[in-house]
C-alpha cells in the first residue's frame, strides 16, 4: 500500500517526472540570495497580520466620541477610523501586538526589497536575460512604497493626516493635470470623507493583489531563466552550482521564514512603533512637532525641505516649488531605475546573456554610481528629519539645512570617487586570482548540469 495515493495520482496525471525535475531545481547557496526571500516572507506576514487587523478596523471618517480604555482621550471627538485604531491597540486581545507586527513587517519588507535590489544592482544580475525581471522588481518597489503610504494614511491620527495633506499638495502641484489627479486620488479637497475608504480599498485589495500577481511573475521568471551564480570554480554562463530544491533548499528557506516570523513577533511585542494614541485625532490645522514620514519616504521629504522656494512659470502655467522635489524628482528616480539595464548596456556595449555575476569591484563605474546614489539618499534622509537632528545636536536648524544643501551634492561625488578608486585598486589586486578562476571555469565548461 505504501505510496498508493501518489501512484494513484501519477497514473492519472503523470506528475512524477515534473515533480522530480522541480525538486531537483538548483538554487545558489550564497546568503545574498536570501534577501529576496526575506521580502517574500515579510509580504506573507503582512497579509496574515493585515487580515487580522481588517476584522476590527473601520474605514470611516464619521465623527464619534471616544469612550474606551485609553482614558487620556476619553470624551474626545474623533473619526470612527481613529477610534477603531485605539480599539485595536487597547481592547482587542493581541491587537497591539498584531498592529505593531504589521508595521514592523512593512518596514522589513521595504528594507529587504531595497537590500535585494542593491544586491541585484551591485552584482549586475539585471543583465540579459533578466532585464524584464528588473522591471517587474522596480514596479514591486513602487507598489510597496505606495502601499506603505496608503497604510499609514488610513489611521485617522494627526501624523497620518499630515502625510495625506503632503501627498495631496504634491499631486496638486503638477502643472495642468494636478487638480484632476488629486480629485481622482483623494476624492476632493483634503480633508474629505472619501479619501480614507478609497485608500483603504487600495491598501487591502488593489495593491496587495497587484503585488501578489507581480511576485508570481517575478518568481516564475527566476524559475524559467534559472538563477545567476557568483564567480567561482565550476560557474560559467551555462552551469549553475548550488543546492537542490528538496530537501536542502526547502528546509533552509522554511527555517528563514520561521526565523523572520520570530523576529517580527519579537519586535511587535517589545519595540513600540507608530503609537497613534500619542498623536491624537487628525486636525487639518495642526501638526506634531518633529513629525516624520516612515523612513522609506524620508528621501522625498528631505528633497522637499532642501529645495529652494522658487516658483517658475512655464508657458503661462505656474510650476510651484513643491513640484520639483515632490513629484519630478521621484518620477525621474524611478524612470532611471526602470531604464537602468538598458542604459548600462549602451555604456558597456555588452549585449550577451550573463549568468555569472560580477563582484562590485569588477564594475567600478556602476559601483561608484550606486554608492553615490546611496550616499545622496542618506543625506536626504537626514534632511527629512533635519528638525529632529538639529534639536538633538543643539544645532541651529537654518544653518544645518544650509549645510545639508551643500552636502547633498558634495557627499555623493566624494563617495562615488572613493568607491571608484577602491574598486580599481581591488581589481588590480585580484587580477591574478581572477585569471586562476577563469582557468578553473574553462576546465569545467564541458560538464553538464548535475541533476
Ligand atoms: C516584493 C518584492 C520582491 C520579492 C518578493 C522578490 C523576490 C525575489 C526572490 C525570492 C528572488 C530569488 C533569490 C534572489 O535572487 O535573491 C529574486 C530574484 C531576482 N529579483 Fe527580486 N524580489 C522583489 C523585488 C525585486 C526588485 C525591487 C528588483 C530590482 C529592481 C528585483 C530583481 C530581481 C532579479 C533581477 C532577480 C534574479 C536575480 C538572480 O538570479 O541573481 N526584485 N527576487
Amino acid at each position: 500500500m505504501s505510496g498508493f495515493p501518489a501512484r494513484f495520482v501519477d497514473s492519472r496525471l503523470r506528475l512524477a517526472r515534473i515533480t522530480r525535475r522541480a525538486l531537483n531545481h538548483i538554487f545558489p547557496d550564497h546568503w545574498s540570495f536570501m534577501l529576496g526571500e526575506v521580502a517574500l516572507y515579510s509580504f506573507v506576514i503582512l497579509v496574515e497580520t493585515g487580515i487580522f487587523l481588517a476584522m476590527f478596523y473601520k474605514d470611516s471618517t464619521v465623527q464619534v466620541i471616544y469612550r474606551g480604555s485609553y482614558h487620556a482621550l476619553d470624551g474626545v471627538k474623533m473619526s470612527a477610523a481613529y477610534r477603531s485604531m485605539l480599539h485595536i491597540s487597547f481592547d482587542v486581545p493581541a491587537g497591539l501586538l498584531i498592529r505593531q507586527m504589521h508595521h514592523w513587517a512593512c518596514d522589513i519588507f521595504i528594507g529587504a526589497i531595497i537590500a535585494h535590489q542593491a544586491r541585484i544592482f551591485f552584482t549586475g544580475a539585471y543583465r540579459k536575460p533578466r532585464e524584464l525581471n528588473w522591471i517587474v522588481g522596480v514596479t514591486l518597489l513602487l507598489l510597496a512604497l505606495a502601499n506603505g503610504y496608503f497604510g499609514y494614511s488610513v489611521g485617522g491620527d494627526l501624523l497620518s493626516g499630515a502625510g495625506m495633506r503632503i501627498g495631496y499638495a504634491i499631486m496638486l502641484s503638477v502643472p495642468v493635470i494636478g487638480p484632476w489627479l488629486t480629485f481622482i486620488t483623494f476624492g476632493g479637497t483634503v480633508p474629505v470623507t472619501a479619501t480614507i475608504p478609497r485608500f483603504y480599498a487600495l491598501h487591502i485589495f488593489v495593491v496587495p493583489a497587484l503585488i501578489s500577481l507581480l511576485i508570481g511573475a517575478h518568481l516564475w521568471m527566476i524559475w524559467w531563466q534559472l538563477h545567476t551564480n557568483y564567480p567561482g570554480p565550476k560557474r560559467t554562463d551555462k552551469l549553475i552550482v548550488g543546492s537542490r530544491l528538496w530537501p536542502s533548499y526547502t528546509l533552509k528557506s522554511l527555517g528563514l521564514f520561521f526565523l523572520l516570523f520570530a523576529v517580527v513577533a519579537m519586535l511587535g511585542g517589545l519595540v513600540q512603533i507608530d503609537p497613534v494614541w500619542v498623536y491624537g485625532p487628525y486636525n487639518p490645522v495642526a501638526i506634531l512637532p518633529g513629525a516624520q514620514p516612515d523612513w522609506y519616504l524620508g528621501w522625498v521629504e528631505g528633497a522637499m525641505r532642501l529645495f529652494p522656494g522658487v516658483n517658475f512659470r512655464i508657458g503661462g502655467y505656474l510650476v510651484p516649488e513643491l513640484f520639483w522635489p515632490g513629484f519630478f524628482f521621484p518620477v525621474m528616480t524611478f524612470a532611471v531605475l526602470y531604464c537602468w539595464p538598458f542604459i548600462e548596456k549602451l555604456i558597456s556595449l555588452d549585449f550577451r546573456p550573463r549568468n555569472v555575476l560580477r563582484w562590485p569591484y569588477q564594475q567600478p563605474f556602476t559601483t561608484a554610481l550606486g554608492c553615490a546614489v546611496a550616499a545622496m539618499m542618506v543625506v536626504l534622509e537626514f534632511a527629512g528629519g533635519d528638525d529632529v537632528v538639529a534639536l538633538a545636536s543643539h544645532a541651529r536648524l537654518a544653518a544645518f539645512r544650509e549645510l545639508l544643501r551643500v552636502l547633498v551634492f558634495v557627499v555623493p561625488v566624494l563617495t562615488g570617487i572613493v568607491a571608484y578608486l577602491v574598486c580599481v585598486w581591488w581589481r588590480r589586486r585580484r587580477a591574478s586570482d581572477d585569471a586562476a578562476l577563469r582557468a578553473g571555469n574553462e576546465a569545467v565548461e564541458e560538464l553538464t548540469l548535475p541533476q
